[in-house]
């Protein structure tokens, strides 16, 4: 096979989508459900229009755009990735993997290829997690992991709903989010780490995504003045959190090799220079392909709070919002992706996902694997994240392999 996707229609979309959102550091700043994210999506859908895709748009705001198979019976294969970003997150984060799957079928269009199964382009719906947890609603319900009464009664940090703000933006679309019969799930990504890029590697044939937990909890102490108190009478919540800083990354250093834990997000309030802090709200984020130790983890964690919580005598709350299983890729999209690396030559290796995929829920349901393409210094959920333009066409290209492989096999459905 020697079809190429067209490396100037795509890269002149990617720059004019990529102007939506656009922060002054080379950056985006689409959060999940903005004005941004709106434009965004208004954008695809035109652009999805004019490559004569079916457009859909179901419960949870996923857009969906269907390409027509010789056989319109057999079951789609489904290509695409996210397109809201982090707050001031990067440009390649997603974008790469919905318009490069978009350019799979801009390229069939153009050389008039016509697949013994329809091809679907998706965009799902808050994959990022930040305005909304958890992440990867869109998806989750589309899989059956969430109920969709549940995603809409997800709040932002100002109560707004999930469900109000899909229906503002005019994306709560009529299609039901639930599973259906799909002949398999690919996903174009950046790496968002640096194995690929210290190895000299330009794609990454993806095997799995490491397992996560995210739990939300919070020290309840007592506010007072920062220069009467005595040290001995203090319960500041701030201290407690520190300690629970501390022991996420202690832990991180002896549960596992490729354990790794975050404290990513801390309120605290008042938040004044001379009153005690009374209460902190914040986040732990731990991670790893083996479920046990995150499992470990987190029990770890649980009771370093408690810990933290009687030293400081503080209340304490405690909930995991969160819990993704690793569970390995399907062998024969893994090994589908690896040939199609060797079909455009490049310098691939096997690779796990620290980062959660779309792909994490489609795996539960349909056979499913991922290419990565290079982070450049393994940089990503900033404004500094980039890749080579280069190698995100290789991985487009490895992706039109994928599909004109796994598009045309009529076989029995799974
Ligand atoms: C999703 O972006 C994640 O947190 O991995
Ligand atoms: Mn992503
Ligand atoms: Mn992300």
């Amino acid at each position: 096979m020697s079809q190429t996707v067209s490396n100037e229609r795509f890269r002149k979309r990617f720059t004019t989508f990529n102007e939506i959102g656009a922060t002054d550091r080379d950056g985006v700043n689409r959060p999940s459900l903005s004005g941004a994210n709106q434009e965004a999506r208004d954008t695809l859908v035109e652009w999805f229009e004019k490559a004569t895709l079916d457009v859909t748009i179901d419960e949870m705001g996923n857009i969906f755009g269907r390409r027509a198979g010789a056989d319109n019976a057999l079951d789609p294969v489904l290509i695409g990735s996210h397109i809201d970003s982090q707050y001031n997150g990067g440009r390649y984060d997603g974008v790469v993997g919905v318009l490069g799957a978009l350019e799979v079928v801009e390229t069939l269009n153009d050389e008039d290829i016509q697949t013994e199964r329809p091809i679907e382009v998706v965009a799902w719906s808050n994959e990022e997690g930040v305005r909304f947890q958890p992440d990867m609603l869109g998806s989750g319900v589309f899989a059956g992991e969430f109920d969709l009464e549940y995603a809409y009664a997800r709040t932002d940090k100002e109560g707004k709903t999930f469900g109000e703000e899909l229906e503002r933006i005019g994306y709560k679309g009529d299609e039901s989010c639930e599973p259906r019969d799909l002949h398999c799930y690919f996903e174009l990504h950046v790496e968002q780490g640096p194995q690929l890029s210290e190895r000299g590697r330009s794609v990454g044939v993806v095997e799995g995504v490491y397992g996560f937990v995210w739990m939300n909890a919070a020290f309840i102490g007592s506010a007072d003045h920062a220069g009467p108190t005595p040290m001995h009478l203090r319960h500041d919540a701030l201290v407690a959190t520190s300690d629970v800083i501390e022991s996420v990354r202690r832990i991180t250093g002896t549960g596992g090799d490729d354990l790794v834990g975050t404290v990513g997000s801390i309120d605290v309030h008042p938040n004044s220079i001379n009153v005690i802090p009374e209460r902190v709200d914040f986040t732990v984020d731990f991670r790893s392909y083996d479920n046990d130790v995150v499992d470990h983890a987190t029990e770890q964690i649980q009771r370093e709070i408690e810990h933290a919580a009687n030293r400081e005598s503080v209340e304490m709350e405690y909930e995991e919002i969160m819990r993704v299983d690793a569970e390995p890729f399907d062998d024969g999209c893994i090994e589908t992706v690896e040939q199609a690396a060797n079909a455009v030559g490049a310098e691939y290796m096997r690779i796990v996902s620290g980062a959660g995929h779309d792909a994490n829920y489609l795996n539960e349901i349909c056979p499913t694997s991922m290419i990565f393409v290079p982070s450049v210094d393994g940089i990503s959920h900033t404004e500094d994240e980039y890749t080579e333009w280069e190698d995100v066409i290789r991985g487009a290209d490895v992706l039109l392999h994928v599909v004109l492989e796994k598009a045309n096999m009529g076989e029995v459905e799974q």
